[in-house]
C-alpha cells in the first residue's frame, strides 16, 4: 500500500472503536461482565444514532434502527448502573440512569414516530455518555 494511504488509513481508525466480541442477545448484554464490552455494544447501538441527532424528520428505516439501538442501549445501561454504579460514586449511577431513561424515551419517541422527541432523546443519550467520560474515564 502507499505510505499515505496507508497512514490517513491509521488516522481514522485512531477514530474507531473495536466492534464488541459477538452480536449478543439483549438477555447477553444484561449478563456482561466487562464494563469495556459494554461500552463497546453502546458505542456499536449509538454512534449511528447520535449523527441523526437534529434532524427534522426520519424515515421509516431510520425510526426501526432507533427502535433497535435504543433497545440495546437500554439493556446495557440497565446493566451499567446495576452491575458497575453500585461501587462507584455519584454521578455514575445516575448518569447511567440518566442514559436508560434517555434509551427508554428514544424508543417511544420513534415508536410514535415523533421527530422531535427522537432527537431530543439521542441529545440527552449523548450528554450521558459524555458527562460520564468527562468525570470516570
Ligand atoms: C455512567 C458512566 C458512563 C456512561 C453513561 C457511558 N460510559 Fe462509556 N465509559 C465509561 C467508563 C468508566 C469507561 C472506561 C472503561 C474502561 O476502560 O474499562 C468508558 C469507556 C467507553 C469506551 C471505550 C471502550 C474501549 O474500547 O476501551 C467507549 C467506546 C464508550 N465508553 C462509549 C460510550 C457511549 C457511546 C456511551 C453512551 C451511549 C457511554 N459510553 C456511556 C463510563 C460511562
Amino acid at each position: 500500500m502507499h505510505r499515505g494511504a496507508a497512514l490517513s488509513l491509521a488516522l481514522i481508525c485512531a477514530a474507531c472503536v473495536p466492534s464488541p466480541k459477538q452480536d449478543y442477545t439483549l438477555d447477553q448484554i444484561g449478563k456482561l461482565e466487562s464494563l469495556e464490552e459494554l461500552m463497546r455494544v453502546q458505542a456499536q447501538a449509538a454512534d449511528p444514532l447520535f449523527k441523526k441527532r437534529g434532524q427534522a424528520s426520519y424515515s421509516e428505516a431510520e425510526f426501526q434502527a432507533m427502535i433497535n439501538g435504543g433497545g440495546r442501549v437500554e439493556a446495557a445501561a440497565t446493566a451499567l448502573s446495576l452491575r458497575f454504579g453500585k461501587t462507584r460514586p455519584q454521578p455514575f449511577g445516575e448518569l447511567a440512569v440518566k442514559l436508560k431513561n434517555g434509551a427508554t424515551e428514544l424508543g417511544a419517541a420513534a415508536q410514535a414516530r415523533n421527530a422531535a422527541r427522537a432527537s431530543a432523546a439521542l441529545e440527552a443519550m449523548k450528554s450521558a455518555c459524555a458527562s460520564c467520560h468527562k468525570q470516570f474515564k
